[in-house]
């Protein structure tokens, strides 16, 4: 008979955003006309900007003609969007060819498949609390992992050290769920350290083009010696509104390899073996983001998400209330006040003020005691959120 993966069994349950949504809608029930204020998803709330969605409209008129018409995509991407992202790249000081760039649907598909590259005997590195995907991916592999919990005493930045033994290494910088971002000297370290013990960082620059502090790296490849030791993994979900569109893009340089292997090259094994490719349309769409006119009005688009973070942080500033994030990522990670733990600050929110966020427990044992809010909501519904948790704290 045939097995099922074991490994599926050691998969913890998740709880956190059907708790969330459980608890919501229980409260709305008892409390109709109730008016609640979201907080904490991770959706975007603004639509595609002009540029894409012109491209987008151009790109069905296309397929609606023999002469513009395209069947099957090139698996690994069309040229002309992995040329375009290589461009970005070296208006940023990062030389990639365009052979180096991989188009995906987005980066939680990355995230997974991408593991088809190592040994299943092969450990992963997780920094907590984290994006839940990345023990979850490892876990239905059957792969070890290693947890290294980060905290307020690193600024949720922590440093590679002698102890830790990993052979993949998970870096999310801008971090979902902290908002932290390590800084160039920061992560040249976990760089360095990779590159030392012939390890292989999988960089999740899912967060990339919130940041505004120039110097802050927003990709691994601005780092020295990177090329031999890192894949990034990209995606225009939150940089560009493509949440429900799907685009990503995947760095693999030609330099990476590992016991002789080209990791480059495996993937290209991979891709045009298990894809079909990223759909015409779809890539015309994201070739717009990375035109001038394209970057600017994703920029806007940002800009308004950033103005709610600055809101949320003025709120809790002036309440006293320690967090990080914010300004370069488009979460804010505040400790609970009271001594709180997360579920329970959670109800308090929603029970006092009708206001939901994300309770840290549900990224790892190192986020109990914190709490995450999105800045991907309404102006509007931002302002509100942070004006009655002003209310509620200075009572
Ligand atoms: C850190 C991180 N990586 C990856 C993703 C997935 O992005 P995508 O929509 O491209 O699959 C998310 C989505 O929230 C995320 O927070």
């Amino acid at each position: 008979m045939i097995r099922p993966n074991k490994y599926y069994s050691e998969l913890k349950d998740s709880y956190l955003f059907y708790n969330i949504a459980q608890k919501t809608k229980a409260y709305v029930e008892q409390h109709p006309g109730t008016k609640l204020l979201r907080m904490g998803i991770g959706d975007v709330s603004l639509p595609l900007c002009d540029a894409v969605i012109r491209a987008l409209h151009e790109a069905v008129d296309d397929q609606a003609s023999k002469s513009s018409f395209h069947g099957y995509m090139p698996e690994c991407g069309a040229s002309f969007l992995r040329e375009k992202i290589a461009e970005h790249y070296e208006k940023r000081g990062v030389s990639l060819s365009a052979d180096e760039v991989f188009v995906s649907s987005g980066a939680s598909d990355e995230l997974g498949d991408i593991l088809d590259l190592f040994e299943r005997s092969s450990s992963a590195l997780v920094i907590e609390p984290a994006y839940p995907a990345y023990v979850d991916a490892n876990v239905m592999a059957g792969r070890k992992i290693v947890h290294l919990s980060s905290s307020e005493e690193n600024n949720f930045l922590p440093e590679p050290g002698e102890d830790i033994k990993a052979d993949l290494l998970y870096i999310c910088s801008p971090n979902n769920p902290t908002g932290a971002v390590f800084s160039r000297e920061q992560l040249q370290a976990w760089v360095d350290f990779a590159n030392e013990n012939g390890s292989v960082i999988l960089f999740d620059a899912a967060y990339e083009a919130f940041i505004e502090d120039e110097t802050l790296p927003h990709s691994i490849f601005e780092l020295d010696g990177a090329k031999t030791c890192a894949i990034e993994i990209c995606s225009l979900s939150k940089t560009a509104g493509f949440t429900g569109t799907r685009l990503g893009y995947t760095v693999i340089p030609k330099a990476l390899k590992r016991n002789g292997m080209n990791l480059n090259e495996m993937w290209i094994r991979n891709r045009t073996t298990k894809t079909n490719g990223v759909s015409y349309i779809i890539q015309k769409g994201g070739a717009a983001v990375f035109t001038e006119e394209g970057q600017r009005q994703i920029h806007e688009n940002i800009q308004i998400y950033k103005r709610n973070a600055k809101i949320l942080m003025k709120a809790l500033d002036q309440i006293g209330i320690w967090y990080c994030g914010g300004k370069n990522a488009p979460y804010i990670w505040m400790r609970c006040p009271k001594g709180m733990k997360s579920w329970e600050f959670f109800d308090y929110l929603l029970h006092k003020i009708q206001v939901v966020g994300t309770p840290g427990e549900g990224f790892g044992a190192a986020g109990e005691g914190y709490f995450r809010f999105s800045t991907f909501g309404s102006p509007e519904d931002t302002k509100e959120a942070a004006e009655r948790i002003v209310t509620l704290f200075s009572k």
